[in-house]
């Protein structure tokens, strides 16, 4: 046979990655709607964050929005998986309109949470990026004001609060995980009798897909990531890598591919955000063995098994 003009690369599958047991339902919710229902059906917010999820969905019915307003009350609307303030819910009620809330039950779990530490009187103090949709529902689900916004250790300093002595907090699901043991340090040293949540609020998704990644970066010269910038926990991914020195970078597509960061390069890894679907990794695969002759092998550290129940609304619809 002929020899390969190809450098060889070899691929490491970071294990876990890609979707999560929230994202799938989401998206089998618009799915199950669509079939349900029938076109148009509405989503507050990308489903997910990831463009192709979100064209396939277009595709299919769904028209997507960013605000209520802009859907007519007469069509059933999906509020996203990152969760939606209660302000949105009520809206939807005061039109009467139908509506499906494919917040994850992660993500409803910390609102909750963020509920019952300010019944008891606690001011709630919320580790997270500002700005991101699931930021502005867990917000959102006191009165305002009720909950202070922290990024990192330096906000941690400059908080001002009524009652040192109670104080709560709670996180984002797909933050950093040392970045926020290091936010949750400095809130311990400033205030030590700030109550926890009794359960992680980063999810086993985030938790697991970083891990992977850590894992995978002292084998690696270059890790990329299928994601999208909008999406918290791949955005992390991408520094969790090069926090372990690893050079790292993030694709939507492969055509967005920069091969000039791989000259040279023997070894990646390849992992994907909660968001992306395997289809995508599947992609960048296929683009590198038109560049590389490459082998693949998955490091997996751990097994998933999470499923989330459909809302009732839809249970029939999923028989
Ligand atoms: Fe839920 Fe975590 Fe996925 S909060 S949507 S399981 S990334």
């Amino acid at each position: 046979g002929q020899a390969s003009e190809k450098p060889p690369l070899k691929i490491y599958l970071a294990g876990p990655r890609g979707f999560c047991a929230g994202v799938e339902r989401a998206i089998d919710i618009v799915d199950l709607a669509l079939q349900k229902y029938g076109a148009p059906v509405y989503v507050r917010h990308e489903i997910v964050h990831n463009r192709y999820v979100v064209e396939q969905l277009e595709a299919k019915g769904a028209v997507f929005v960013e605000d209520l307003n802009e859907a007519p009350a007469d069509k059933p609307i999906i509020f996203s998986a990152h969760g939606v303030p209660k302000v949105v819910p009520a809206e939807a009620d005061r039109r009467e309109m139908f509506y499906i809330d494919a917040t994850c039950p992660l993500v409803s779990k910390v609102h909750r949470e963020a509920e019952r530490q300010h019944k008891n009187g606690n001011t709630v103090i919320l580790i997270g990026h500002d700005g991101h949709p699931e930021v502005e529902g867990t917000i959102g689900q006191l009165p305002e004001g009720a909950i202070k916004l922290v990024q990192d250790p330096e906000e941690v300093w400059q908080l001002e609060v009524e009652d040192p002595e109670r104080l709560a907090f709670v996180t984002q699901t797909t933050l950093s995980l040392d970045d926020t043991m290091d936010v949750i340090n400095a809130l311990r040293e400033r205030f030590p009798t700030i109550s926890a949540p009794k359960q992680e609020d980063i999810c086993y998704a985030t938790t697991n897909r970083q891990h992977a990644v850590k894992a995978l970066a002292d084998k690696v010269e270059t890790m990329v990531v299928v994601g999208a910038p909008n999406s918290s926990n791949s955005m992390r991914l991408v520094e969790v890598a090069k926090k372990q020195g690893c050079d790292s970078f993030m694709v939507q597509r492969a055509e967005q591919m920069d091969w000039s960061r791989l000259n040279g390069v023997r070894t990646i890894g390849v992992t994907a955000g909660a968001s992306a679907p395997e289809l995508l990794v599947d992609e960048v695969i296929a683009a590198c063995r038109e560049h590389f002759d490459v082998s693949v092998e998955e490091v997996r550290v751990t097994q998933e098994d999470v499923q989330f129940k459909l809302p009732r609304a839809l249970a029939d619809a999923a028989a």
